[in-house]
């Protein structure tokens, strides 16, 4: 029982390897899957809905505007239920409406819903597979991320011999338990992460700070701790409870963060600033407190640069797997691969913070990470279903 509380979503599209995907749920579900199936309009030509229910022992969703369906599992909830979709067959025009980005009916629909690893099984005539549309296309899903399991090679159903068979269910299924492994994602990686804010003090009882709860980072150290990581959390002051089996060093200002960082990143593998911390901070601290002035209505600040951690992290010659956060308001994306590059890292998680209800202090966040070559939409969800995602996703691409 590999699959053990593992729950598949199956999406099938049109094709005539349609009629091994009843095969391919039982395989599942012999390994303690739970699965759901979900048919494109040209899947029901090849297959019926009733045979998939039958043997997933749910009913098959079909439709995006189905009041009935919605009322259940709504699509984005069952975008979210999944820890894996699964699509086999995936047709030459299923790959190309996802690499377009549509969401034209649910299947497409729940691939640009969901935070889970995307798997797709190609499966087509050779020649439309060799097609150069359909390999830009690939290539396109590739880098979003998107696992592109087989195609086979040998005979075809259409007489061909070439490559475009769809992989055998149980290789599929095998597939399945390599990507959902309970062998602990970060095992024995040594985490040090960043997160909440910092304060640059102005007189003994002000300081400039910002909004940040530390909720976000503080989720990351849970979940990467659950992953199997040795984990350090260097934290700004936040309200919270230190996640089980995790390290805090407590700090206050950018200058504290940058020194309890640079003295341990030689030891550590995997770095992730999450930590709001402040570009800049007041020249002059006062002794005591600032007096208000009778006849000064106004009052200057001057403000020093504050060193770069994360920068810092990345220019060392032997950095460890370095990655940032990006929050901006305008131009996401832009400024986010901007920092990915300046600052030396191995991948940026871009959050868009002008959004209400995520980002700073909220319970819920959205993010786009960027690497080198590729780019994965982690959706809107509570901070830790998040921080369960990004650190799925940094495992995939963490090289020590
Ligand atoms: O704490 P929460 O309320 O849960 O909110 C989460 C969050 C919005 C704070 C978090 O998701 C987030 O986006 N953190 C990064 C905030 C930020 O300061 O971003 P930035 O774009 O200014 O910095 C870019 C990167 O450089 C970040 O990895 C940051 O940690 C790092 N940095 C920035 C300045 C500096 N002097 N040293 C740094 O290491």
């Amino acid at each position: 029982m590999r699959l053990a509380d593992k729950r598949i979503l199956l999406g099938v599209s049109g094709g005539i390897a349609a009629y091994k995907s009843a095969e391919l749920v039982r395989r599942l579900k012999d390994q303690g899957a739970e699965v759901r199936v979900v048919m494109t309009r040209s899947a029901k030509e090849f297959i019926t809905p009733l045979t998939l229910q039958a043997v997933s022992g749910h009913p098959v969703a079909d439709s995006l505007l189905d009041p009935a369906a919605e009322a259940g599992m709504g699509h984005i909830e069952l975008a979210k239920w999944a820890d894996l979709v699964l699509i086999a067959p995936a047709s030459a025009n299923l790959m190309a409406r996802m690499a377009a980005g549509m969401a034209d009916e649910l299947l497409t629909t729940l691939c640009l819903a969901t935070p889970a690893t995307v798997a797709l099984a190609p499966a087509m005539n050779q020649q439309m597979y060799r097609n150069a549309a359909t390999q830009a296309n690939l290539q396109t899903l590739a880098e979003r991320d998107i696992q592109l399991w087989g195609p086979d090679s040998g005979s075809q159903a259409c007489g061909d011999v070439g490559p475009g068979r769809m992989l055998d269910p149980l290789e599929l299924v095998e597939r399945c338990c390599q990507q959902l492994a309970a062998e602990p994602l970060l095992a024995g990686v040594r985490l040090l992460l960043t997160a909440g804010p910092t304060r640059e003090a102005l007189d003994p009882v002000r300081y400039i700070s910002n909004h940040s709860s530390g909720k976000m980072g503080y989720a990351i150290a849970r979940a990467a701790r659950e992953a199997g990581a040795e984990v350090t959390l260097v934290s700004g002051p936040v309200a919270l409870t230190t996640p089980a089996g995790v390290t805090r060093i407590d700090v206050e200002s950018a200058l504290q963060m940058h020194e309890a960082v640079m003295s341990r990143v030689g030891e550590c593998d995997l770095f992730i600033g999450c930590a709001a911390v402040a570009d800049y901070r007041p020249a002059q601290v006062a002794e005591q407190k600032i007096k208000k002035t009778g006849d000064n209505d106004q009052m200057q600040l001057t403000l020093v640069k504050n060193p770069d951690i994360i920068a810092d992290v990345g220019a060392l010659s032997d950095k460890p797997f370095t990655v940032g956060f990006a929050a901006e308001t305008v131009d996401v994306e832009q400024y986010a691969l901007d920092k990915l590059r300046r600052k030396r890292l191995d991948m940026i998680a871009a959050n868009d913070v002008s959004r209400a209800g995520q980002g700073f202090n909220a319970d819920d966040n959205a993010l786009t990470v960027f690497w080198q070559g590729g780019q994965a939409a982690l959706p809107l969800a509570d901070k830790l279903t998040l921080a369960r995602h990004l650190v799925a996703l940094i495992a995939r691409h963490y090289r020590p």
